[in-house]
This record gives structure tokens, C-alpha cells and sequence, in this order.
């Protein structure tokens, strides 16, 4: 059996990882999203961006994989597993996911925003978070930024591919902690319901793609990943 995961920054939350649209606790309600992440945001300030990123890939070190992480996981003894993620954290293949696909880019991957050189260089310490922060250059005289993929930008080729692929062959698509508004990820729960494969969305909020899911499920990912695959035959029944 085939099973697709896409997952969202709520399966991350409970390992205390900010959401992006959770207003109480996303990361954005404190900051400007299209003033962080953005490539416009990139030119005007790169110092106010390099320094958040930075801190959210220090922040990375303090946090662990959840159960629903681990769940994911541990799915690999009993299926084949495909993991479509949008987040840039590396807490799936931290809990052992081997088929990780990132289609907004990583934390842990940075590039000359010039040459495109992949940068191999120490990152500059960051124990606390700061607004602004130069970030190292590259020799070619351009500058170093994270590998994510910011709005305007489009997503990376191969991670697009094996999404796409890893979609299509499952024989069910497990959809959680995504607010299901940004495409073209949104876009792969609709392509398996045009296939014909069952959605299962995992998310204590109603999104957009509840009213099409096969089964929406109103729980946590830390609550709900753990026992889903043995509810599976119950729930597609
Ligand atoms: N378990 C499961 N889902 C949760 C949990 C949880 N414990 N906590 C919150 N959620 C849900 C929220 O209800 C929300 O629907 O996770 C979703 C998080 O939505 P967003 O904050 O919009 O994050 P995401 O869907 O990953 O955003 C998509 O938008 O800004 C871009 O590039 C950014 O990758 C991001 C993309």
C-alpha cells in the first residue's frame, strides 16, 4: 500500500513550532509576511530577513519531532511512504521519514541569491532572536539566503515532480496541519480526488478542503497520526 502524506505547519505546532496563520501564536502576526518573506522583501531589507530566518533555523535546534511526526514515520514498516511537506523544518526526517519532499525549500539549505552556489560555509550564532542581521557573502559579491521559497517564487522543480508522482500512485493521500489556501500545494488533495484516491484531512480547524475530503477528521496531528492507519479500513469503508 501507498501512503501520501501532505503536511502543513500544524504538524509541527505541537513540538512548539509556530504556525504561520494561527493569529494568537503564528509567526506572523508579529511580523509583516510579505515584508519576510518575500523576494521584494529580500531587496529591500535582506539584514531584517537574514535574521529572521536564521533565528527560525537556530529555533529549529530546541524543538523535537512530534508523535504525529513519528507516526509518519513508523508508517514505513507497514507502507510505502511519501512525505509532501510545505514546511521547511526538518522534523520528518529527524522522526525518520526517508521520502521527505519540500516544496517550500529548508531551514538547512542556503544559496548565493547571485550565483546560486550552494553555501557551505559556518552560519553566524543567533542565541536569541534579533531584527536585524547581515547576512555572510558569497565571493561572487552576491548575498547568502536560505533556500526557501518565498512568495512570487516558484516551487523547486524536482520536489514539484516527486509531489506530483508520490500523489498520484497513493492509494490514499493523508492531508494535516495545512490551511489548504496556498497553491499549487493546495492543488495535490484535488488532483487525488480527480484520481479517485481518498483524502483523509487531519485538522482540528474546518479549511477549504473539508467539504471535498473523503474523511475530515476535527483532531491534532500528535492525536490523530498515532492510530490512523490501523482506522483506516474502518474509515474508507
Ligand atoms: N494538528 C494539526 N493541524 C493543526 C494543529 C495541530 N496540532 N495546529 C494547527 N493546525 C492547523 C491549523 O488549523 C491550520 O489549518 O494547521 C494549519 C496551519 O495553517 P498555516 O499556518 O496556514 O500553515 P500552512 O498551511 O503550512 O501554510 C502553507 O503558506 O505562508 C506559506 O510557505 C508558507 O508553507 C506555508 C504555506
Amino acid at each position: 500500500m501507498q501512503v501520501t502524506v501532505l503536511s502543513g505547519a500544524g504538524i509541527s505546532a505541537e513540538s512548539g513550532v509556530p504556525t504561520f496563520r494561527d493569529v494568537e501564536t503564528g509567526l506572523w502576526a508579529k511580523v509583516d509576511p510579505y515584508e519576510i518573506s518575500s523576494s521584494q522583501g529580500w531587496q529591500a531589507h535582506p539584514e531584517k530577513v537574514w535574521a529572521w530566518y536564521l533565528w527560525r533555523h537556530y529555533m529549529m535546534e530546541s524543538v523535537q519531532p512530534n508523535n504525529g511526526h513519528l507516526a509518519v514515520a513508523a508508517w514505513q514498516d507497514h507502507a510505502q511512504v511519501h512525505v509532501v511537506t510545505q514546511n521547511v523544518d526538518n522534523l520528518h526526517e529527524r522522526a525518520g521519514s526517508r521520502n521527505v519532499y519540500h516544496l517550500h525549500g529548508s531551514l538547512f539549505e542556503f544559496r548565493c541569491d547571485a550565483c546560486g552556489s550552494p553555501f557551505e560555509g559556518d552560519l553566524p550564532a543567533m542565541p536569541e532572536p534579533v531584527a536585524s542581521a547581515d547576512p555572510p557573502q558569497c565571493p561572487c559579491g552576491g548575498l547568502i539566503r536560505p533556500n526557501v521559497v518565498w512568495f512570487g517564487e516558484a516551487l523547486p522543480e524536482d520536489a514539484w515532480q516527486r509531489s506530483v508522482d508520490a500523489v498520484t500512485n497513493a492509494d490514499v493521500v493523508i492531508v494535516v496541519g495545512t490551511s489548504s489556501i496556498v497553491y499549487p500545494a493546495a492543488g495535490l488533495p484535488e488532483l487525488a480526488l480527480a484520481n479517485g484516491t481518498p483524502v483523509i484531512e487531519v485538522n482540528p480547524e474546518r479549511t477549504p478542503l473539508s467539504d471535498a475530503a473523503t474523511v475530515t477528521l476535527r483532531e491534532t496531528a500528535a492525536s490523530a497520526l498515532p492510530g490512523l492507519l490501523q482506522r483506516l479500513p474502518a474509515l474508507l469503508r
